[in-house]
Protein backbone atom coordinates (compact mmCIF):
# COMPACT_ATOMS: atom_id res chain seq x y z
CA UNK A 1 0.00 0.00 0.00
CA UNK A 2 1.59 3.28 -0.42
CA UNK A 3 2.31 5.18 2.47
CA UNK A 4 1.90 9.16 2.76
CA UNK A 5 4.84 9.10 4.72
CA UNK A 6 7.22 7.04 2.58
CA UNK A 7 9.84 8.75 1.09
CA UNK A 8 9.61 9.03 -3.06
CA UNK A 9 12.08 8.95 -5.18
CA UNK A 10 10.99 10.17 -8.38
CA UNK A 11 14.16 12.26 -10.03
CA UNK A 12 17.91 10.56 -10.73
CA UNK A 13 19.65 13.08 -7.84
CA UNK A 14 17.62 11.84 -4.59
CA UNK A 15 18.88 8.64 -4.56
CA UNK A 16 20.75 9.45 -1.56
CA UNK A 17 17.80 9.76 0.74
CA UNK A 18 17.96 5.91 0.41
CA UNK A 19 21.49 5.14 0.30
CA UNK A 20 21.08 3.23 3.93
CA UNK A 21 17.97 1.40 2.39
CA UNK A 22 20.07 0.54 -0.66
CA UNK A 23 22.57 -0.74 1.44
CA UNK A 24 21.20 -3.62 3.28
CA UNK A 25 18.44 -4.82 0.20
CA UNK A 26 19.40 -8.28 0.72
CA UNK A 27 16.59 -9.45 -1.56
CA UNK A 28 17.72 -7.89 -4.29
CA UNK A 29 21.56 -8.59 -3.29
CA UNK A 30 20.44 -12.13 -3.33
CA UNK A 31 18.73 -11.96 -6.49
CA UNK A 32 20.48 -9.30 -9.14
CA UNK A 33 24.29 -9.10 -7.51
CA UNK A 34 24.20 -13.08 -7.02
CA UNK A 35 23.01 -13.54 -10.94
CA UNK A 36 25.88 -10.80 -12.23
CA UNK A 37 28.92 -11.92 -10.34
CA UNK A 38 29.22 -15.30 -11.82
CA UNK A 39 28.27 -13.75 -15.07
CA UNK A 40 31.65 -11.65 -14.92
CA UNK A 41 33.90 -14.59 -14.94
CA UNK A 42 37.60 -14.23 -13.00
CA UNK A 43 38.09 -10.84 -12.00
CA UNK A 44 41.35 -10.41 -10.91
CA UNK A 45 43.54 -7.85 -12.44
CA UNK A 46 40.23 -7.20 -14.78
CA UNK A 47 39.42 -2.94 -14.95
CA UNK A 48 35.58 -2.68 -14.18
CA UNK A 49 33.96 0.18 -13.77
CA UNK A 50 30.76 0.71 -11.93
CA UNK A 51 28.60 3.39 -13.54
CA UNK A 52 26.12 4.54 -11.69
CA UNK A 53 27.66 2.27 -8.04
CA UNK A 54 25.29 3.53 -5.31
CA UNK A 55 26.29 3.14 -2.21
CA UNK A 56 29.09 0.49 -3.01
CA UNK A 57 27.95 -3.02 -2.44
CA UNK A 58 28.55 -4.31 -5.57
CA UNK A 59 31.99 -2.40 -5.91
CA UNK A 60 32.87 -4.09 -2.83
CA UNK A 61 32.07 -7.84 -4.12
CA UNK A 62 34.22 -7.19 -7.41
CA UNK A 63 37.07 -5.37 -5.35
CA UNK A 64 37.10 -8.88 -2.68
CA UNK A 65 36.67 -11.02 -5.96
CA UNK A 66 40.28 -8.99 -7.35
CA UNK A 67 38.77 -6.86 -9.81
CA UNK A 68 40.72 -3.50 -9.91
CA UNK A 69 37.05 -1.59 -9.37
CA UNK A 70 36.20 1.87 -10.02
CA UNK A 71 32.92 3.53 -9.50
CA UNK A 72 31.05 6.68 -10.94
CA UNK A 73 27.58 8.17 -9.88
CA UNK A 74 25.81 11.34 -10.38
CA UNK A 75 25.13 11.56 -7.03
CA UNK A 76 28.23 12.86 -4.34
CA UNK A 77 27.09 10.98 -1.16
CA UNK A 78 26.57 7.78 -2.83
CA UNK A 79 30.21 8.41 -4.17
CA UNK A 80 31.51 9.52 -0.82
CA UNK A 81 29.78 5.96 0.60
CA UNK A 82 31.09 4.03 -1.98
CA UNK A 83 34.28 5.32 -1.29
CA UNK A 84 34.36 4.61 2.40
CA UNK A 85 34.58 0.65 0.74
CA UNK A 86 36.39 0.87 -1.90
CA UNK A 87 38.61 3.90 -1.47
CA UNK A 88 38.55 7.06 -2.27
CA UNK A 89 41.07 6.83 -5.06
CA UNK A 90 39.04 4.53 -7.01
CA UNK A 91 36.21 7.19 -7.37
CA UNK A 92 35.05 9.29 -10.60
CA UNK A 93 33.44 12.79 -9.71
CA UNK A 94 32.18 13.57 -13.11
CA UNK A 95 32.07 11.59 -16.44
CA UNK A 96 35.11 13.67 -17.71
CA UNK A 97 37.54 11.74 -15.53
CA UNK A 98 36.42 8.49 -16.75
CA UNK A 99 39.10 7.52 -18.80
CA UNK A 100 37.97 6.00 -22.43
CA UNK A 101 39.18 3.09 -24.04
CA UNK A 102 40.26 1.46 -21.24
CA UNK A 103 38.06 -0.96 -19.30
CA UNK A 104 37.39 -4.86 -19.37
CA UNK A 105 34.50 -4.69 -17.84
CA UNK A 106 31.72 -2.10 -17.51
CA UNK A 107 28.54 -2.58 -15.12
CA UNK A 108 25.88 -0.44 -14.65
CA UNK A 109 22.71 -1.94 -12.42
CA UNK A 110 19.37 -0.81 -12.26
CA UNK A 111 20.63 2.98 -13.39
CA UNK A 112 18.70 3.33 -16.88
CA UNK A 113 14.94 2.07 -15.63
CA UNK A 114 15.08 5.56 -13.15
CA UNK A 115 16.09 7.98 -15.85
CA UNK A 116 14.48 9.84 -19.14
CA UNK A 117 15.39 8.38 -22.44
CA UNK A 118 18.07 10.96 -23.12
CA UNK A 119 19.85 9.94 -20.11
CA UNK A 120 20.08 6.44 -21.16
CA UNK A 121 21.31 6.88 -24.50
CA UNK A 122 23.74 9.22 -22.88
CA UNK A 123 25.12 6.52 -20.00
CA UNK A 124 25.20 3.60 -22.90
CA UNK A 125 27.83 6.28 -25.03
CA UNK A 126 29.32 7.32 -22.38
CA UNK A 127 29.65 3.32 -21.27
CA UNK A 128 30.69 2.34 -24.65
CA UNK A 129 33.14 5.25 -24.90
CA UNK A 130 35.17 3.86 -21.22
CA UNK A 131 35.43 0.03 -22.29
CA UNK A 132 38.47 -1.35 -23.95
CA UNK A 133 38.40 -2.83 -28.26
CA UNK A 134 37.51 -6.36 -26.18
CA UNK A 135 35.62 -4.62 -23.55
CA UNK A 136 32.18 -5.94 -22.46
CA UNK A 137 29.43 -4.30 -21.09
CA UNK A 138 26.80 -5.41 -18.19
CA UNK A 139 23.64 -3.36 -18.17
CA UNK A 140 20.62 -4.67 -15.91
CA UNK A 141 17.87 -3.31 -14.61
CA UNK A 142 13.74 -4.52 -13.65
CA UNK A 143 12.71 -6.85 -15.77
CA UNK A 144 10.48 -4.90 -18.35
CA UNK A 145 8.67 -8.05 -19.25
CA UNK A 146 6.90 -8.51 -15.59
CA UNK A 147 5.95 -4.94 -15.74
CA UNK A 148 2.14 -5.60 -15.61
CA UNK A 149 2.38 -8.08 -12.64
CA UNK A 150 1.05 -6.27 -9.41
CA UNK A 151 3.26 -7.63 -6.67
CA UNK A 152 6.90 -9.16 -6.88
CA UNK A 153 9.14 -10.10 -4.11
CA UNK A 154 10.70 -6.99 -3.87
CA UNK A 155 7.82 -4.59 -4.83
CA UNK A 156 4.58 -3.70 -5.04
CA UNK A 157 3.87 -1.99 -8.66
CA UNK A 158 0.61 0.99 -9.70
CA UNK A 159 -0.54 0.06 -12.99
CA UNK A 160 -0.99 2.51 -15.25
CA UNK A 161 -2.69 0.83 -17.88
CA UNK A 162 -0.32 1.11 -20.69
CA UNK A 163 0.68 -1.50 -22.83
CA UNK A 164 4.22 -3.50 -22.79
CA UNK A 165 5.11 -1.25 -26.35
CA UNK A 166 4.64 2.05 -24.82
CA UNK A 167 7.52 4.36 -22.65
CA UNK A 168 5.70 5.24 -19.33
CA UNK A 169 6.53 6.07 -15.87
CA UNK A 170 5.28 3.92 -13.48
CA UNK A 171 5.03 3.81 -9.40
CA UNK A 172 6.64 1.05 -7.31
CA UNK A 173 6.67 0.45 -3.36
CA UNK A 174 9.65 -1.18 -2.41
CA UNK A 175 9.11 -4.19 0.13
CA UNK A 176 12.88 -3.41 1.87
CA UNK A 177 13.30 -0.21 2.79
CA UNK A 178 9.65 1.08 2.65
CA UNK A 179 10.40 3.89 0.07
CA UNK A 180 8.65 4.35 -3.36
CA UNK A 181 10.21 5.36 -6.45
CA UNK A 182 9.03 6.38 -9.84
CA UNK A 183 10.64 3.80 -12.47
CA UNK A 184 10.24 3.99 -15.97
CA UNK A 185 9.05 1.56 -18.06
CA UNK A 186 10.14 0.85 -22.08
CA UNK A 187 10.14 -2.46 -23.98
CA UNK A 188 13.35 -4.60 -23.65
CA UNK A 189 13.89 -3.81 -27.80
CA UNK A 190 13.51 0.15 -27.22
CA UNK A 191 16.92 -0.72 -24.99
CA UNK A 192 18.16 -3.30 -27.89
CA UNK A 193 17.77 -0.24 -30.53
CA UNK A 194 19.37 2.09 -27.75
CA UNK A 195 22.37 -0.31 -27.72
CA UNK A 196 22.83 -0.34 -31.33
CA UNK A 197 23.08 2.76 -32.04
CA UNK A 198 25.45 3.65 -29.45
CA UNK A 199 27.87 0.90 -31.20
CA UNK A 200 27.15 -2.33 -29.31
CA UNK A 201 26.53 -5.64 -30.17
CA UNK A 202 24.20 -7.75 -27.89
CA UNK A 203 25.86 -10.97 -26.97
CA UNK A 204 23.30 -12.52 -24.56
CA UNK A 205 19.77 -11.39 -21.97
CA UNK A 206 20.27 -13.04 -18.99
CA UNK A 207 17.38 -13.41 -15.93
CA UNK A 208 17.22 -13.39 -12.60
CA UNK A 209 15.87 -17.14 -11.18
CA UNK A 210 12.34 -17.73 -11.81
CA UNK A 211 9.54 -17.85 -8.92
CA UNK A 212 6.01 -17.84 -8.61
CA UNK A 213 4.27 -14.98 -6.65
CA UNK A 214 0.24 -15.19 -6.37
CA UNK A 215 -0.37 -17.14 -9.48
CA UNK A 216 2.38 -14.88 -11.40
CA UNK A 217 5.89 -16.40 -12.60
CA UNK A 218 8.51 -13.63 -11.76
CA UNK A 219 12.12 -13.12 -12.70
CA UNK A 220 12.40 -9.67 -11.11
CA UNK A 221 15.56 -8.68 -13.54
CA UNK A 222 17.55 -8.70 -16.45
CA UNK A 223 21.09 -7.91 -17.42
CA UNK A 224 22.35 -7.11 -21.34
CA UNK A 225 26.01 -8.64 -22.34
CA UNK A 226 27.66 -6.14 -24.74
CA UNK A 227 30.29 -6.00 -26.59
CA UNK A 228 31.68 -2.81 -28.48
CA UNK A 229 30.95 -3.65 -32.28
C1 LIG B 1 18.76 2.23 -7.73
S1 LIG B 1 20.34 2.89 -7.44
C2 LIG B 1 21.36 1.53 -7.93
C3 LIG B 1 22.69 1.54 -7.24
C4 LIG B 1 23.61 0.35 -7.56
N1 LIG B 1 24.00 0.31 -8.95
C5 LIG B 1 23.00 -0.96 -7.16
O1 LIG B 1 22.98 -1.89 -7.97
O2 LIG B 1 22.54 -1.09 -6.01
C6 LIG B 1 20.53 4.01 -8.76
C7 LIG B 1 21.85 4.80 -8.73
O3 LIG B 1 22.01 5.47 -9.98
C8 LIG B 1 22.55 6.76 -9.73
N2 LIG B 1 22.24 7.59 -10.89
C9 LIG B 1 21.06 8.13 -11.25
N3 LIG B 1 21.17 8.80 -12.40
C10 LIG B 1 22.45 8.67 -12.81
C11 LIG B 1 23.17 9.13 -13.93
N4 LIG B 1 22.59 9.88 -14.86
N5 LIG B 1 24.49 8.82 -14.02
C12 LIG B 1 25.08 8.08 -13.06
N6 LIG B 1 24.43 7.61 -11.97
C13 LIG B 1 23.14 7.91 -11.85
C14 LIG B 1 21.87 7.20 -8.45
O4 LIG B 1 22.55 8.26 -7.82
C15 LIG B 1 21.89 5.90 -7.66
O5 LIG B 1 23.06 5.78 -6.89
Amino acid sequence: MADDSAKLIEEEGQWHLVAKELEDENLKLASYDNTLLPLLGDLKGKKVLDYGAGPGVLALAIKRLGGDIVVYDINPDMLKSAGEKIGSENIFHSIGEIPQNTFDIVICNLVVCIVSEDEVKEIVHNITAALNTDGTAYIGFCNPKIFNIPESNLDLRFQTGDGYEVNHRYKKVKKEGGYEIIEDHRPIEWYEGVYKDAGLTLVDKYFTPEYELKGNKVQDFIIFKLKKA
